[in-house]
């Protein structure tokens, strides 16, 4: 016998258009038959054949019988392409779902059934080659901004004590693409087409090898690796102790804000500062994303705040908590006199002239670039933000409980993703990219 099968994907709203066309050529066809609650299948069954198609709102997978020889003609390449490579989840809506089984064998699962399917079809279009997802990536450094693009790449590799998170909100950095990490791993081995953006809150979708503290299904948000594939993407893995559960009450969007713009505050002021009450911290750029978080940490901790800036940042500055704003470009930076701590994050002319405002004890701390002119008398330093869970959840309760304000700009979607790293894109405030609505 030579059956001639079509192997179709269709959305549910096809289902009964597809079986009045397949009725009337004399197949069999059991509607919703499903084969779990969530996923509407319809079993079809050629004349004279014991063989059924199942094909639905998911994967459309043949069950075998009398197989001589199965056609896979796929009526939408893309569609199917697209069902086919798209990672599923336990318990995602919508989505096929395997109750007793890991993501990881639900892939295995998947697979061995695509396996199955193109072994068994003497002609076809081949549909899927493992789990995709769509990405903003760079490949060339001497491309600038330029060279971000959306792509469409590998699902991210879930090791050991990683989780990997369905992103529903990412940050990034405008510099990032001249940071050392956007480029090489830890080894210093080129790791293009890398993924930028590395603040993200989502959901966690998948645990690795091992990993304990976090759960499918639990809002996070955090800092994703430097030397990793970033956030601006559908998803991420990131190791789960650089995330922190996120509370009720605070959306995607406000917690892809705060991660680095919050750990970069608190440990500049208190861990590499040692900011107490009573003394006096100067903060530039203070109606930044950095500054203005410091403001309001400082302010809280009852240090004395002199805000800098530009003009037009005087009024957010005041109303952070500022005690004084010093316009830098039009007052004398020199005129604030002696403080305890400076604060920088705008480097050059700005951070060599701040290193004699430091009183004897006194410490510098930059994150722009490291200090060439020190302090006579008092310490220097330069950092990198790290990662921190117990931190982030201090921040993040400060955010629910509104002692902490966040000043977020644009929320633009993953495609306009490159266009938002230009500067003529700049609007006040932190710019989020929203890859999946949903809170
Ligand atoms: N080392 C680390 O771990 C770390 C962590 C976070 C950030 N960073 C770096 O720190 C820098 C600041 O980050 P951010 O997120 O706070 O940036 P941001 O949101 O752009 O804030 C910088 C602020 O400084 C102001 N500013 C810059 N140059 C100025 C000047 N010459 N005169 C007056 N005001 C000036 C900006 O005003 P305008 O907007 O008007 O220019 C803005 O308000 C970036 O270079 C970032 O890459 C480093």
């Amino acid at each position: 016998m030579d059956l001639k099968l079509e192997l179709i994907v269709l959305p549910v709203s096809d289902v009964d258009r597809a079986k009045a066309f397949y009725e009337a050529a004399g197949f069999r066809l059991d509607l919703d038959k499903a084969v779990n609650e969530d996923w509407r299948a319809v079993h079809l069954t050629p004349p004279g054949s014991e063989c059924s198609i199942i094909f639905g709102t998911g994967i459309t997978s043949a069950v075998p019988g009398s197989v001589q020889g199965l056609y896979l003609i796929v009526s939408d390449v893309e569609a199917a392409r697209a069902e086919l490579r798209r990672p599923w989840h336990r318990g995602e809506r919508g989505l096929p779902r395997c109750r007793r089984a890991s993501p990881s064998r639900e892939r295995r699962a998947i697979e061995s059934r695509l396996s199955w399917v193109r072994s068994s079809c003497s002609t076809s279009h081949i549909v899927g080659e493992g789990p995709v997802m769509q990405a903003i990536t760079v490949r060339d450094r001497a491309a600038g901004l330029a060279g971000l693009s959306l792509t469409e790449e590998p699902y991210p590799h879930v090791a050991e004590n990683d989780v990997v998170v369905r992103v529903h909100a990412a940050g990034f950095t405008r510099g990032e693409l001249d940071w050392p990490g956007t480029w090489s791993d830890r080894a210093g081995h080129d790791r293009t087409p890398s993924v930028p953006g590395h603040e993200v809150s989502g959901i966690v979708v998948e645990l690795g090898y091992g990993t304990t503290g976090l759960s499918v299904g639990q809002r996070v948000f955090g800092l994703t690796d430097w030397t990793r594939n970033g956030s601006l993407a559908e998803y991420v893995a990131v190791e789960a102790r650089n995330l922190a559960p996120l509370p009720a009450g605070i959306s995607h969007t406000m917690a892809a804000a705060l991660p680095i713009s919050g750990l970069t505050a608190w440990q500049a002021l208190f861990d590499h500062g040692r900011l107490a009450a009573g003394q006096t911290v100067l903060i530039h750029g203070a109606a930044g994303g950095v500054g203005s978080v410091a403001v309001q940490l400082a302010r809280e901790a009852g240090a004395r705040v002199i805000g800098t800036g530009r003009a037009a940042a005087r009024d957010t500055a005041l109303g952070l908590g500022a005690d004084v704003f010093l316009d830098l470009e039009a007052d004398r930076l020199e005129d604030v006199g002696e403080v305890d701590l400076v604060l920088d994050v705008i480097g050059g002319d700005i951070l060599d002239r701040s290193a004699a405002l430091v009183r004897s004890g006194g410490t510098l701390v930059t994150i722009a670039v490291p200090p060439t002119v020190l302090p006579r008398n008092g310490r220097a330093i330069f950092f990198v933000v790290e990662p921190d869970r117990a931190r982030l959840a201090d921040l993040a309760r400060r955010l629910r409980d509104g002692r902490l304000r966040l000043i977020v700009g644009a929320v633009r979607t993953l495609a306009e993703a490159p266009a938002a790293f230009a500067p003529a894109q700049l609007t006040p405030g932190k710019t989020i990219i929203r890859v999946t609505e949903g809170e």
